[in-house]
């Protein structure tokens, strides 16, 4: 096999699989190292796709279980099938997975399975599983090795009873209490997950509102929302201690505000405190310079070291999401054929998968407090729109803020069903500049959740119609 190449990736996630594809496209000799033994990274093996899987089926469980005797559709005996559930994620999986080799494939990329290492910036080697080293050339490296769960002082992760998202995405048995520690996407997502699937569900959060960073508005009804739906908050509260004894873990932890400290015993616990960017030892043995423990980067993705990218979640740039990670592997693949790639932090959106689910892009207002911006707001509830009534998903409200003097939208929040697809509307209008006179005055079709988005663009101007 011919060992020089034009760019070599190294990590197959989202950023990583991506820019092999963009840059094979553009014509580039491409290989892409990954030593998972599967490509699509953390999203597709133990992130987003799988918990989209057991998210989706949970509720269908649930909703069979809880909503469809009143709604005229009576079933009986209803039983869950824990490891049939399972398999049909692992499946799902499988068949994503194979489809980004299959495009490796049509594409002609290389794909180098083993653990990467960069010896210089045009020079890379991998070792194999059978602890085989092949040295590689390449005129560009790209790195994106992503990203690794982060834990507590003192709390070791042992994916048995203080598992991280990995752990609870297999889960052999619906564990009877499950403790989560940390109110951010993987916690609310995975604590959806197993409540609707039996589990005694408690949060223990250190700040006083979950979801940090998305808008309080939609922060706070959504702690309503899943109060109401069972599960337990513990708010302001720090964890001082998780041991295992005989099976059974032992949380500790402190009320911020009171000093009262709690003890709570559980089956399982969850640690969904953030992730943290995979820093190889060769990334910190060749020097390149970090930003706060992840890879510093500038506008065009360069390290430090010229020739030597970066893209994804290791890097010190935007959230830690696939979408924003796959969005700069291509922007950083055309960078290398000198074109003008480029991402717009400005506009990421964020979806929690939840039920209902919650999305958000732009700015929060409290944000723009802290920017001085001044500003104007549109809400309307998915109470006051026709389809959402029908369906029986009343459920939150859209959120629309629109600068005070020029209209242009600043920001979109929702929480209701189809959330997570109605904000890539607000995503367009906002790449576009719109205003939200723009937004109001574009029809939607009827009926549709998404006349709410319209709703709330005419409510920034207090003329809703239906509310
Ligand atoms: P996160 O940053 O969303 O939430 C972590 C939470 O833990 C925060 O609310 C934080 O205040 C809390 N916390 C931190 N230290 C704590 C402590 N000592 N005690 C109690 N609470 C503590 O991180 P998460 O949920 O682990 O997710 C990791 C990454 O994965 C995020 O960057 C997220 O964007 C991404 N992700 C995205 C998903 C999506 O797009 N739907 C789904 C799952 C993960």
């Amino acid at each position: 096999m011919d060992k020089n190449f034009d760019v070599i990736v190294i990590g197959g996630g989202p950023a990583g699989y991506v820019c092999a594809i963009r840059s094979a496209q553009l014509g580039f000799k491409t290989a892409c190292i990954e030593s998972r033994g599967t490509l699509g990274g953390t999203c597709l093996n133990v992130g987003c796709i799988p918990s989209k899987s057991l998210l989706n089926l949970s509720e269908n469980y649930h909703k069979v279980q809880n909503e469809f005797n009143n709604l005229g559709i009576e079933s009986s005996n209803v039983k869950l099938n824990l490891s049939k559930m399972m398999s049909n994620k692992n499946k799902s999986v499988l068949t994503l997975t194979k489809g980004v080799e299959y495009l490796f494939k049509k594409n002609k990329i290389t794909y180098l399975k083993g653990k990467g290492s960069i010896l210089s910036k045009n020079s890379v080697s991998v070792l194999d599983e059978s602890k085989n080293k092949t040295n590689y050339k390449t005129k560009n490296v790209v790195i994106s090795t992503g990203s690794i769960p982060s834990s507590l002082p003192g709390i070791k992760i042992d994916e048995n009873n203080i598992v991280s998202s990995t752990g609870a995405l297999s889960f052999n048995k619906v564990p009877k209490e499950l403790i989560i520690i940390g109110g951010g996407y993987i916690g609310l997502e995975m604590g959806s997950v197993w409540k609707r699937l039996g589990s005694k569900v408690t949060v223990i959060e250190f700040l006083d509102h979950i979801i940090p960073g998305m808008d309080k508005d939609i922060s706070n009804e959504f702690l309503k929302i899943l109060i109401k739906q069972g599960i337990n908050f513990k708010l302001n509260s720090k964890v001082t201690n998780v041991k295992v004894v005989k099976d059974k873990a032992i949380i500790d932890f402190t009320n911020n505000k009171s000093s009262k400290r709690e003890r709570i015993e559980c089956d399982k616990v969850l640690v969904a405190v953030g992730r943290k960017s995979n820093i190889g030892e060769d990334i910190v043995k060749l020097g390149i310079k970090l930003e706060k423990g992840k890879i510093k980067v500038n506008k065009k993705f360069e390290t430090s070291i010229k020739g030597i990218y970066a893209v994804g979640d290791c890097i010190q740039l935007g959230p830690m999401l696939a979408h924003k990670a796959e969005d700069e592997g291509i922007a950083v693949a055309e960078i290398i054929a000198g074109q003008a790639g480029h991402v717009n932090y400005e506009v990421i959106p964020a979806v929690i998968y939840t039920s209902p689910e919650v999305a958000a892009v732009g700015k929060t207002e409290q944000e723009l407090q802290k920017e001085s911006i001044k500003y104007k707001i549109g809400k309307f509830p998915f109470l006051a729109n026709s389809r959402a009534k029908v369906n029986n998903e009343t459920e939150g409200f859209v959120k629309i803020i629109a600068d005070d003097k020029t209209d242009k939208v600043l920001g979109v929040h929702i929480i209701g069903s189809h959330a997570g697809t109605m904000i890539a509307e607000m995503a367009l209008a906002m790449e576009f500049g719109a205003s939200s006179e723009d937004i109001a005055r574009t029809c939607h079709a009827h009926p549709t959740h998404t006349e709410a988005v319209k709703e709330a663009a005419l409510a920034v101007d207090k003329r809703p119609i239906h509310f």
